[in-house]
């Protein structure tokens, strides 16, 4: 399996602390934010990752990163041009993906316990996709599911829902099987001009091939003011280091 951490956007909502530097390369704790997607990958076993970027930002990430040489893994790097959704920025990964499964991990989602069972989890399904799962008490801020609770399989995802259906966000940690970059072609943009992973989660939902999992620990997106000081908060009372 490879990783793929996307770590793109314009981080519009912590203007003006995104003016000059990418939302990813800010602090959380002890250490810039995008060091907890890779210390998961790596918690995971999966060595081989690919950061998508901007072209704006990508000299900073890689002055930052390097090979990985230092940390144990092999980064590859690609520019997502212009900001097109997650989607759109997942797309860049195919040739790199080169036919294997994937853990695709948004840079700024921040995690307290290794997402490890989760991906042994997946490796035993034969096909499809799998979402993580946390119960929010701000459910319009995210991708919402609808559950079967007996067979673990998601009927569907609301982005971002006004009338929200159930608390089940959706976190930025999503494994895929090689026909996610074909689900991507299919998909349209939508209303906020985007190509939105949750039009192609829902593709694996309708066809049935979409499982779930709820995570243990502490969860949380860091882009917006109150989320990244939460972040900051709980990666500092654990001193950057993911719980096995
Ligand atoms: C994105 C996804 C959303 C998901 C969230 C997790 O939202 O579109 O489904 O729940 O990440 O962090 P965004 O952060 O782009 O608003």
């Amino acid at each position: 399996m490879k990783g793929i951490i996307l770590a793109g956007g314009t981080g519009t909502r912590l203007f003006p602390l995104t003016k000059v530097t990418n939302k990813h390369l800010l602090p959380v704790g002890k250490e810039p934010m995008i060091f907890n997607p890779i210390r998961q990958l790596i918690s995971t076993g999966i060595t081989d990752i690919l950061i998508v970027t901007s072209k704006e930002h990508m000299g900073d990430v890689v002055g930052l990163l390097g090979s990985g040489y230092d940390v144990g893994c092999d980064f590859t790097f690609k520019v997502q041009d212009r900001p097109g959704g997650i989607a759109d920025a997942l797309a860049l990964a195919e040739g790199f993906a080169g036919g294997e499964r994937i853990v695709v991990i948004l840079g700024d989602n921040i995690l307290t316990h290794s997402i490890r069972p989760y991906i042994e989890g997946f490796k035993k399904q034969t096909s499809g996709a799998k979402v993580l799962l946390k119960k929010v008490g701000d459910p319009e801020r995210f991708g919402i599911a609808a559950l079967d609770e007996r067979s673990k399989m998601i009927i569907q995802i609301e982005e971002k829902p006004q009338d929200p259906k159930s608390d089940h966000a959706v976190i930025g940690v999503y494994m895929y099987d090689d026909k996610v970059f074909d689900f991507i072609r299919n998909i349209e943009i939508s209303e906020r001009g985007e190509l939105e992973i949750t039009s192609v989660n829902n593709i694996y939902a309708e066809r049935g091939e979409m499982t779930y999992a709820t995570v243990d620990g502490e969860w949380t997106d860091a882009g917006t003011f109150e989320s990244l000081k939460y972040a900051n908060d709980l990666l500092l009372s654990i001193d950057n280091r993911i719980k096995e």
